[in-house]
């Protein structure tokens, strides 16, 4: 029997750190409100010209050279990312070019910060089936872009980065459930609404939102997002046949420290099990799990052998967990 499982994994985060105390100098907030409600000290921003196909391309090559593939042996390349450089071509197209993966089919996938996980559940499914030998899985977002740098109640809260994986067969193990949901009448809790039609043809083209930046009620999000998680958590241990006992790590979407202790206390699975690596990063969207699931492996904490189990919430609103056995 085939199963799919990581082969492979790489990052790249772009050079700019933004502090809470620059931020003290462009908005009203402090660095003691920053860290008290969120836990994040400082996050990454992209250089006005790199793009997030670039972010991408490199954690995809990271990736590539830790699984000791070439590019050609990818065919599927899957980019989760709602900060993409055009409406198209995809990110994941771009990607295909850059890397000179000529093999390889690709397509993007929306799904806010539960991105990487419904890029990896997608991936999974074309190893099993047959339809992939290696899939290239990539969640890269200049989420700066969408931020209103006025607003101090969401500019302090993202940064941008990428993570990627190789996902191809394994003996046995890997990724060994998956649970995915949307609740799609949430969708305004936090949007970005297109620019209002240009088309001559549009009567109503002034009920479009007039800016395309991120616009959030951020305490209805923290409830939906610690219920939504939790139940993720519960129901895919419930799938894999594993109670919270099994679990070695939790590795959660990065949106706020405060969230991911609430989860913890929900589940009762002690906050030591749980990654936490907002502090530096922020909220990074699809691309906060990838990057903490890099951080957790290569610094050693996550071993070989271990039940670890990933979850994740966003606009959508899309929730997801799966188990993988590393
Ligand atoms: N600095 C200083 N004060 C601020 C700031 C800031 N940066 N932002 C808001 N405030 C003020 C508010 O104006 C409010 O002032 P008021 O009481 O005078 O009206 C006060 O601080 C309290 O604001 P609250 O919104 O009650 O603060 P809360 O404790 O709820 O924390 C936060 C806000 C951090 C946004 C929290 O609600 C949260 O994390 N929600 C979830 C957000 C989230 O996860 N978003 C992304 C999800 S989807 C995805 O990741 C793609």
């Amino acid at each position: 029997m085939v199963h799919a499982g990581f082969l492979g994994l790489g990052i790249y985060l772009p050079q700019k750190k933004l502090t809470n105390f620059e931020l003290e100098k462009m908005v009203d907030t402090t660095d003691e409100w920053i860290r008290s409600r969120t836990g994040i000290v400082e996050r990454r921003i992209a250089a006005p010209g790199e793009k997030t196909s670039e972010l991408a391309t490199h954690a995809g090559r990271e990736a590539l050279k830790d699984a000791g593939l070439d590019a050609k042996s990818i065919d599927l390349i899957i980019v989760a990312t709602i900060s993409p450089d055009s409406n198209f071509p995809s990110v994941a197209c771009k990607v295909q070019k850059n890397l000179g993966a000529t093999r390889a089919i690709a397509f993007d996938i929306s799904a806010a910060c539960s991105g990487f996980l419904y890029a990896l559940t997608t991936a999974k499914q074309y190893v099993l089936s047959g339809m992939a030998q290696n899939a290239l899985v990539i969640a890269a977002e200049k989420i700066s872009t969408l931020i209103d740098w006025k607003d101090r109640s969401t500019c302090v809260l993202f940064g941008d980065g990428a993570g990627a994986c190789v996902i191809g067969p394994v003996k046995k193990d890997g990724i060994i459930a998956d649970y995915m949901l949307a609740y799609g009448d949430q969708g305004d809790l936090m949007r970005v609404d297109v620019e209002g039609s240009r088309s001559p043809f549009d009567p109503d083209k002034e009920q479009f939102g007039k800016l395309p930046f991120v616009v959030m009620q951020g305490k209805e999000l923290f409830k939906v997002a610690v219920n939504s998680m939790a139940e993720a958590v519960e129901a895919v241990l419930a799938k894999a046949n594993l109670s919270k006992k099994d679990v070695d790590w939790v590795v959660p979407h990065q949106a706020n420290d405060r969230i991911i202790s609430a989860v913890a206390k929900k589940l009762e699975i002690p906050k030591e099990k749980i990654f936490v690596n907002i502090d530096k990063y922020g909220n990074m969207s699809a691309a906060s799990i990838s990057v903490a699931l890099y951080e957790a492996v290569k610094s050693g904490a996550i071993k070989k052998g271990q039940t670890v189990v990933l979850v994740a919430f966003g606009a959508g609103l899309v929730a997801g967990a799966n188990v993988v056995k590393w």
